[in-house]
């Protein structure tokens, strides 16, 4: 028998617990996730969001543990996305009169597409309201935060803000709120999911926080992960400072290497970093999943990526990562932030160049030049390089 859990007086979580989900569209979630969905007790029974279709079971027996599903009356869809929609035909089929609520015109349209429309739908916008009994529902749209049809819903009556994917963290646990599993390693889940999933996004985040600055809000219900009810005013701060892109003095080197060439210059860069007291960290691809770098590419003032010449380009290891660097950049790239490329060749430098062109489409300042060595590497070679390092950082 699975519960529902009250977080609120008349306010159910009914998710689903993802326990063994490792990769996430290509990003690692090693503590699993949850699809948060959640059940209101009014005039008329509402039910925010579902979760993945294969939780649909879940999900109505979480339901079915206060009442019967055919009870549900809205349906309000936050997000179009699998992972919060999929389970809607399995409430539909259970209470078919039900109308789902979406945002206009993308919520419509995509819920449209995935589950077709023989469904009642309501779309609403910015500013819209759904009385549903004592309380009054309010929509706000959080466009490309981080797909169009993205909106989030509020309670005054509860003061919850219903987030969706927003103020979400890839985290399953036993406990559902922030003050039982513990603020740090909450905040660095919800760190690295801002990292790989919003931040392309980030102005879009400023625009939304701004325009929930006036509610008054004691609980955030996103639909990934712990509700925040004792830490709101942190994760707030945090998505703050997240989204405003302001870099810190902070350095992050990459690198792959074929004969320790390209490794060694890694290494000297980080003891020049060192030297200069900017706090560095160094990223082995063959030992670090991409998705794990991008979190501390999130705060760094410096990327610096190092690739040999294979093949004459890149090697595989560094393009994939560039790639998914280049999705997750900020439109408008990265204000105040450098770009080092760097790496070792033997008879063409077209591995170093093509990380160049990367990070400089990914919208770095390329202030350092390109940083190469050809063959292998002796004490001369790393010296110099140690030396143009903190040249650039005007040491
Ligand atoms: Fe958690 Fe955009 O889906």
């Amino acid at each position: 028998m699975l519960r529902a859990l009250e977080i609120k007086p008349d306010v159910y979580w009914v998710g689903g617990i993802d326990w063994n989900e490792r990769n996430f569209h290509g990003y690692t979630t090693d503590r699993g996730s949850t699809y948060n969905a959640y059940l209101i007790l009014d005039e008329h029974v509402t039910l925010i969001d579902t979760c993945k279709p294969e939780f649909a079971d879940e999900l109505i027996e979480r339901i079915s543990d206060i009442i019967d599903p055919a009870r549900i009356e809205y349906v309000v869809s936050n997000h179009v996305e699998q992972d919060h929609s999929g389970a809607i035909p399995a409430i539909m089929e259970r209470a078919p009169h039900a109308k789902i609520v979406t945002s206009s015109p993308h919520g419509l349209k995509g819920l449209a597409a995935h589950y077709g429309d023989a469904y009642e739908y309501v779309s609403v916008k910015t500013g819209d309201i759904l009385c549903i009994g004592k309380r009054t529902l309010t929509f706000t749209a959080t466009v490309m935060v981080h797909w169009p049809d993205n909106m989030v819903t509020y309670s005054p009556h509860d003061k919850i803000l219903f987030s969706n994917d927003a103020f979400g963290q890839h985290f399953a646990s036993s406990k559902h709120f922030d003050d039982e599993v513990g603020l740090p390693e909450v905040l660095a889940q919800a760190k690295k999911y801002y990292a790989n999933i919003v931040m392309p996004y980030s102005r879009h985040v400023v625009r939304a926080l701004g325009a929930l600055a006036d509610a008054d809000i004691d609980m955030i219900a996103p639909s990934h992960g712990v509700i925040w009810r004792s830490h709101v005013p942190e994760i707030m701060a945090e998505y703050a400072r997240w989204s405003s892109l302001e870099p810190e003095e902070y350095a992050v080197v990459v690198y792959d290497s074929m004969w320790h060439t390209t490794e060694a210059m890694a290494h000297q860069i980080v003891e020049a970093f060192i030297e200069a007291g900017t706090p560095t960290r160094l990223f082995d691809l063959k030992a670090n999943h991409i998705s794990d770098i991008m979190t501390e590419v999130l705060p760094a003032k410096y990327v610096a990526v190092g690739s040999p010449t294979l093949n004459n380009g890149m090697m595989p290891t560094v393009a994939a990562f560039l790639c998914y660097l280049k999705g997750l950049s900020p439109k408008g790239g990265w204000p105040g932030r450098v770009g080092i490329p760097f790496g070792s060749f033997g008879w063409g430098k077209n591995g170093p160049d093509e990380v160049a062109e990367s990070l400089e489409k990914c919208g770095f300042d390329l202030a350092f030049g390109t940083l190469t060595h050809q063959w292998t590497e002796d004490e001369e070679g790393l010296g110099q390089l140690h030396e143009a390092v903190l040249a650039g950082l005007g040491r």
